[in-house]
């Protein structure tokens, strides 16, 4: 098992850090979420539930009659949640001994940071019940692209540190292309798939994102050699100026079900 790159940070930071993943992409995955008829009374489970707006609104969308499970590792950021319906445990994935099954299952950036995701994969196929539908969300950070600079430049150089960073630690940094192929793999049928590409202005709340990992990450970026602290400064810059654009990176979202036997 693979650590996950931003343990061991600052939890004032890495709080912040995961509100703006949150920012960034909360309305993708509830107009996903939504999409798939989430009913009061449903019990749902959020892997890797972070900094928890998703726990919240699936719990809210259950009601007093149903039940919204998150797991993390880490749970510093979910003490606002410890009231039904929402039931928060800390666990790795692996480790988990629910007994009881799940009408839906989300999880949102979290395959890519584990070396085990096909074994997660398996154990979220057997905690669903049979007709239950999931929503995994994961990023593809080759698709990285620069709009008005040239490859040779700060920015270029961090795209290409944090791919090798995953690959340094064992992990895709393309993780979202084999996705729909894992998932398979483990016996859900797809119903649907979509993937956004996250071109987006500096101080946009995936701009900040962006720049806030670069400036935890910076030792790990540097590690690879690929980059330098002064590429990192140009890279947060940028990422904090609302004139410049870029592709950060890209998000696969896939809807798939559990079939009745
Ligand atoms: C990038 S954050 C994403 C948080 C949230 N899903 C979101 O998108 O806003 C990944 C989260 O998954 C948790 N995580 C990663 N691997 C885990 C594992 N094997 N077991 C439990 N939690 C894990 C981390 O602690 C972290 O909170």
């Amino acid at each position: 098992m693979s650590e996950y790159i931003f343990e061991n940070k600052s939890e004032e930071r890495e709080f912040r850090r995961l509100q703006l993943v949150e920012a960034a992409n909360d309305s993708t995955t509830i107009a996903l979420l939504q999409a798939l008829g989430i009913q009061p009374g449903w019990h749902c489970l959020e892997l890797g539930a972070g900094a928890g707006s998703i726990l919240r609104w699936l719990g809210n969308r259950v009601g007093p009659e149903g039940l919204a499970v998150g797991i993390d590792k880490n749970t510093t950021y979910l003490q606002d949640y410890l009231s039904p319906p929402i039931h928060v445990q800390k666990i790795q994935f692996l480790e988990v001994s629910i007994t009881q099954s799940f009408n839906l299952i989300h999880g949102r950036y979290v395959l890519i940071h584990n070396q085990s995701d096909l074994d997660i994969l398996h154990k979220m196929f057997s905690l669903l019940k049979p007709g239950g539908v999931a929503l995994f969300e994961e990023p593809d950070f080759t698709s990285a692209t620069l709009t008005d600079l040239p490859t040779e430049s700060s920015q270029g150089r961090v795209n290409r540190a944090i791919c090798q960073m995953f690959r340094n630690a064992g992990l895709d940094p393309a993780y979202a292309l084999s996705l729909p192929r894992k998932l398979e793999q483990v016996g859900f049928a797809i119903e649907r798939a979509q993937s956004i590409m996250h071109l987006c202005p500096g101080n946009s709340p995936m701009g900040r994102v962006m720049g806030e990992s670069a400036l935890v990450l910076e030792q790990e970026y540097c590690r690879t050699g690929l980059c330098s602290p002064d590429d990192i400064q140009q890279y947060v810059k940028l990422s904090q100026d609302s004139s410049h654009w870029t592709v950060y990176h890209s998000t696969t979202s896939v809807i798939v079900r559990k079939a009745f036997i």
